[in-house]
């Protein structure tokens, strides 16, 4: 067993498609927690993403600009071979609900497999935050539904510009 180091680098590895409040949640309570916390972006994905992989990260560097020992990167390939070149000790995740549970502790599993020197740190998503998820914020605002307050207003107003949802059609759905 490693003994603990001087400076606990941790990993927050995600799609952030976009970043959501509970991902912003996330992160303020990573950074109280570890000395340093890179928020990470995982490039290959098969899936089709809404944004790139560089407007997201400008999107994740606008909300943590207050966070000083918080910083934003992307990678390829398997999470603890980055981890390791970043030399973090931790894998820092949430679980919004039972649902996260199963595929995290595969997920943490493996990953301790693969390398057992890195920890899988899990939190538990604030209660006002359990229902966000980037696929539903997005599924929402593009049918015109309100997503004030599920995401950072920077993101909110690029998810309307790339969705050319109006701000008035958002504002009349919420009030029906
Ligand atoms: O936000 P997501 O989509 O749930 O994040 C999933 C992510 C990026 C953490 C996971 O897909 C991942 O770590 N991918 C990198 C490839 C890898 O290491 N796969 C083995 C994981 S056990």
């Amino acid at each position: 067993m490693q003994p603990k180091p001087d400076h606990v680098i941790a990993i927050y590895p995600g799609s952030f498609d976009p970043i959501t409040s509970g991902h912003l949640d996330l992160i303020e309570r990573g950074a109280r927690l570890f000395d340093r916390l890179i928020v990470s972006i995982l490039r290959n994905e098969t899936k089709e993403p809404l944004f790139s992989v560089e407007e997201r990260m400008e999107m994740l560097c606008d909300a943590i600009g207050h966070l000083s020992n918080v910083e934003v990167d992307c990678f390829n390939g398997l999470l603890v071979h980055y981890a390791a070149s970043k030399e973090a000790t931790v894998l820092l995740r949430g679980i919004r609900a039972v649902s996260d549970y199963e595929y995290e502790l595969q997920m943490a599993h493996m990953n301790r497999r693969l390398a057992p020197g890195i920890e899988t740190v899990c939190l538990m998503a604030r209660e006002a935050h359990s229902f966000i998820s980037s696929r539903l914020v997005k599924e929402v605002i593009a049918l015109g539904g309100n997503i004030g307050g599920l995401v950072p207003p920077s993101v909110e107003q690029r998810l309307h510009e790339r969705l050319h949802v109006s701000a008035e059609s958002n504002r009349k759905a919420a009030l029906r």
